[in-house]
């Protein structure tokens, strides 16, 4: 693909508004109802978030993880907990998440501080999840270099071994969730002539939010 190509493509913003009408109290309300379109326009993985972290050397770090509960704790996600976004979070507690609904024309930034879930919501997730995936997290030490693809279908298979299926596979030690607590959430429709509509909600000190409209 050469940059012209780069340059034509642009997509006119125009299925959608965000007016202070609909901006609810509550940013969650507003979050909810997006998420649920997501779903019901069957757009894949809606519950996908870009997570993004301060990395050990100050530099930002970003991956892509998946949305598994939205309550009062804030949005939580699974992982390993010795991964390189593991190692970042117990140096600095602090992330973002980024959603992309690019058919619904909608992006959605929250910002926060990150803990740990108790092992027991670890245990009771891994436990539903499939097979394969619990042994994906035994045998995954995420983020480590290892010799090539062999070696990790190799210590899968003795995983097998181990933990035969149909019996119940423990939650490895190192694997766990997070719960980021938003202090800011920020809701962005696309709009034409890319004078988008942008709301960001700010926790207040009482617990309610405050909304402010950003220039696009
Ligand atoms: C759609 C999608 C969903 C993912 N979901 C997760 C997830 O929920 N948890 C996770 O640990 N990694 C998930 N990954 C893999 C991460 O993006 C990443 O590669 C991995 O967690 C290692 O990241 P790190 O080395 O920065 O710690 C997902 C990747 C994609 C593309």
């Amino acid at each position: 693909m050469n940059t012209t190509d780069l340059q034509a493509m642009r997509v006119s913003y125009e299925i959608g508004e965000l007016n202070d009408s609909d901006a609810p109290e509550s940013p969650f309300d507003l979050f909810t109802g997006w998420l649920k379109d997501a779903v019901a326009h069957q757009l894949p993985e809606p519950n996908a978030m870009t997570l993004s972290t301060l990395g050990l050397d100050g530099s930002p770090n970003a991956r892509t993880v998946l949305l598994k509960a939205l309550d009062d704790r804030g949005f939580t996600f699974f992982t390993n907990y010795e991964s390189q976004k593991g190692n970042e979070l117990a140096a600095h507690p602090r992330a973002a998440l980024t959603f992309l609904w690019t058919n619904r024309q909608r992006q959605v930034v929250v910002r926060g501080v990150v803990s740990k879930l108790p092992f027991s919501e670890a245990e009771g997730y891994f436990a539903v999840r499939p097979y394969g995936h619990q042994i994906g997290a035994w045998a995954s030490e995420q983020s480590k270099v290892i010799p090539d693809r062999e070696w990790l279908e190799g210590r899968a298979e003795e995983l097998r071994q181990k933990y035969p299926e149909g019996q119940a596979v423990p939650c490895p030690p190192h694997w766990g969730g997070y719960a980021l607590e938003p202090s800011e959430i920020e809701f962005w429709q696309g709009r034409r002539s890319r004078l988008h509509d942008r709301i960001r909600y700010i926790k207040q000190p009482d617990g309610s939010w405050r909304k402010q409209r950003l220039s696009p």
